[in-house]
């Protein structure tokens, strides 16, 4: 198998998991942050940087590859790894979610999906067997099957079809991938916010046999309580011995919350897209470093920080930056961002070790500000 799971403990306090994923590119450590690099490359960020951050993985996608710059070319170049040199782990989703969200651009039928390019408005179409053969060419380590993620709210009816072709879709990812020893093909649960629906998508989903499972149609826009619930039900169903991944998720709150409820891998564009937008994740809460306040501000961004950005740069000097359009400050704050929620993971990794996850979710919370 491509990829397995490590059990190391599971936290007294608050039953969180800490593991161990291996991959053909390294070995991860688990409940992990993956950054995301969208176009083959984490924005603003080299591979270098994200190494020198500790970044063990990073996720790309699918969909934007294979129409820019196409996935036979990344082949050509010998896989995505080669190709934006970077020689960790990849984990690529399938292409569903981004295909999914184009709205009108877009037609499902039971073969796949036709839609319209966001680049040129040229018509194609992806079939789970498509986008098993765009990630078979890319090379990822973990590769992600062809689903439909469910908008919010939605209809039971319409929830309960589309769960059940998402299944068959599984099926035919798992039937077209030629390379189960190289690349890990995971299941994504889905079922919306009905919990006799995500049973049926886990039991069936699980049925199929995969080495790892994501919990997907989450964060679509539902309150965060909904979110949680839904994972308090959805967790003990997933096997305890494979990897267990909630997509597109995002705050510190919900990271250490899914945690708590058995989640080891998440991915987010948040970090990255708000860096850009000049705001930072802080020990303290966010930092909008375009804020007045901020002028002869002298201080690091982050006071409790130990990144690059915090220990030579101050908040007046990256305030300057963004206000002048200048790129160095997209760089330095997306730094930051990464260094800071991969290093929230290691103290939660640190906490689950002496079973004191609830204890640290308490200061944690309170030091940045969220409700409790
Ligand atoms: N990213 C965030 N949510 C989802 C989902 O439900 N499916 C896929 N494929 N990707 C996602
Ligand atoms: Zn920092």
């Amino acid at each position: 198998m491509a990829v397995t799971y490590e059990s190391i403990k599971v936290c007294k306090q608050s039953g969180a998991r800490l593991g161990r994923v291996h991959t053909p590119h390294g070995v991860i450590d688990t409940p992990v942050f993956m950054p995301v690099g969208t176009q083959a490359t984490v924005k603003a960020m080299t591979p270098e940087e994200l190494k020198e951050i500790e970044a063990k993985i990073i996720l790309s996608n699918t969909y934007h590859l294979y129409l820019r710059p196409g996935h036979k070319l990344i082949e050509k170049a010998g896989g995505l790894h080669k190709f934006m040199n970077w020689d960790r782990a990849i984990l690529t989703d399938s292409g569903g979610f981004q295909v999914f969200s184009l709205g009108d651009l877009r037609k499902i039928t039971e073969e796949g999906v036709e839609f319209r390019s966001h680049l040129d408005g040229s018509k194609h179409f992806i079939s789970p067997e498509k986008a098993i053969e765009i990630q078979n060419s890319l090379g990822s380590d973990i590769m992600m099957v062809f689903d439909e993620c469910v908008p919010y709210p939605a209809e039971h009816s319409y929830v309960k079809n589309s769960l059940e072709r998402t299944t068959r879709w599984a099926k035919r990812c798992k039937d077209a991938h030629r390379k189960p020893d190289q690349q890990a093909l995971f299941g994504i649960i889905q079922g919306g916010m009905y919990k006799d629906l995500r049973e049926q998508s886990a039991k069936e989903i699980i049925e199929l046999d995969f080495p790892g499972y994501a919990v997907g149609g989450l964060s679509v826009g539902e309150p965060k309580s909904l979110m949680y619930e839904v994972l308090d039900y959805t967790t003990p169903w997933m096997p305890a011995d494979k990897p267990r991944y909630l997509m597109g998720v995002g705050t510190p709150d919900c990271l250490i919350e899914g945690v708590i409820r058995g989640i080891d891998m998440f991915d987010c564009v948040l970090p990255t897209r708000i860096a850009r937008n000049g705001t930072a994740m802080t020990s303290v809460g966010k930092v909008v470093i375009k804020n007045a306040q901020y002028v002869e501000d002298f201080l690091p961004l982050d006071p409790n920080c130990q990144c690059y950005t915090c220990k030579n740069y101050s908040r007046a000097y990256l305030r300057h930056l963004y206000k002048a359009q200048e790129i160095l400050s997209a760089r330095l704050v997306t730094y930051h961002n990464l260094y800071f929620l991969i290093d929230v993971m290691k103290q939660v990794r640190e906490a689950i070790k002496k079973d004191r996850l609830l204890d640290f979710r308490k200061e944690f919370f309170q030091k940045y500000g969220y409700e409790q």
